[in-house]
């Protein structure tokens, strides 16, 4: 993909009324909501389309919302036409890398198939910017490390593959039509909303940091997936990118398009890896019990060590992380833990 250099222009603080309705597809999902969060602080108005099969209704609380499925064209179109939406951000995807091996129809259906009606109806109606939710999963196993965007991408499951076509197929469309994006290529997301108003809820969860704190809390041993890798204390090393710089990118990315900025495709994360033990570690200090895990086997598809070279982002987009220290990612997600299951209690 060919990266370019922002062609910013001047825009006033106030933003036109035109600019100012952004439809966020899989708002209600974890990184969607914190990015509508993030959209209203800076005086957007997030219009939320989530099918809620895995968003959830009370994480929608910055804009209006509708129930809709991106494969639904009418709606979108409607949606689009009743808002005045000029850009997007497209979150709304499957995402769990495991079952996209074991249902990879399931993957395909709805982040390509549907992804591209979604697609088609931006540039039927003059959607003139996207920003898409990607991932490290496009690059597949790489040879070096950290990650740069110009690192060959071979995705290694059909999760990947499918973030992948999805961004090929955007590259074309901006090529062809008055059209332009910004595709961010996650990490591993983690953490939750620093005021403890979103945060991860995941049905089943699988991901390392709520598990790591559901075993605090009793749930079972953390299965560590293998002790036996060449990384310094045998386990997985990963990039974790806190969920609000996350949201904070996508802010930016939309600014930056808007501004006349040229379509990009870069990575968001810290450039710093830590060992699942490491993580292990911090989650004993912050919460000051024991993590209770047992090492397993390795999962499959999993890479020993995956770390981004965020360099890019920080020069196109001025990102900069404020809140990925690990210490941080797990505080916030621990508060948001205990405020959770609160919640589930009342
Ligand atoms: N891990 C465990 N035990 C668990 C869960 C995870 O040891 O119970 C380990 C994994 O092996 C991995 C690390 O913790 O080394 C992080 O695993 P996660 O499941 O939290 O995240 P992944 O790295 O598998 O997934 C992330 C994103 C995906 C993306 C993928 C690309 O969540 O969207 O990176 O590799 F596709």
């Amino acid at each position: 993909m060919r990266l370019s250099v922002a062609r910013c222009g001047i825009r006033g603080s106030m933003l036109e009324q035109s600019d100012k309705f952004i439809l966020v597809t899989g708002g209600a999902g974890y990184i969607g909501s914190h990015a509508a969060k993030a959209l209203a602080a800076r005086g957007f108005v997030p219009v939320t389309y989530d099918n809620l099969i895995n968003g959830h209704r009370w994480a929608v609380q910055y804009g209006p919302f509708v129930e809709g499925d991106i494969g639904d064209r009418a709606k979108l179109l409607e949606t689009i036409r009743r808002h005045k939406i000029s850009a997007a951000i497209h979150f709304a995807a499957f995402a769990y890398v495991g079952e996209s091996v074991r249902h990879p129809a399931k993957y395909f259906n709805n982040n390509v198939t549907k992804s591209l009606i979604l697609l088609d109806a931006f540039v039927d109606s003059r959607v003139r910017h996207a920003v898409f939710s990607s991932s490290c999963a496009t690059y597949g196993l790489p040879d070096c490390m950290p990650i740069a965007e110009n690192a060959p991408q071979h995705p290694v499951n059909p999760y990947g593959e499918t973030k992948l076509i999805f961004e090929r197929a955007l590259r074309w469309y901006a090529s062809a039509y008055e059209f332009t994006f910004v595709a961010l290529r996650y990490f591993n997301a983690a953490g939750a909303d620093p005021d403890g108003k979103l945060g991860e809820v995941h049905s089943p969860e699988t991901h390392l940091i709520p598990l790591a704190l559901e075993a605090i809390d009793g749930r079972g041993p953390l299965e560590v997936y293998g002790g036996d890798y060449p990384t310094p204390d045998g386990t997985c090393v990963r990039d974790y990118i806190h969920v609000a710089d996350l949201a904070d990118a996508h802010v930016k990315a939309l600014d930056y398009l808007q501004r006349g900025g040229a379509s990009s495709a870069l990575n968001l994360g810290t450039g710093t890896g830590h060992s699942v033990r490491e993580v292990i570690g911090v989650a004993e200090e912050v919460t000051g019990r024991r993590v209770p895990h047992t090492i397993v086997s390795r999962r499959a598809g999993d890479p020993a060590i995956l770390v981004a070279d965020p360099s890019l982002a920080g020069k196109v987009l001025a990102w900069h992380p404020q809140y990925s220290d690990l210490g941080c990612i797990v505080r916030s997600a621990w508060k948001w833990r205990s405020e959770y299951l609160r919640k589930q209690a009342v």
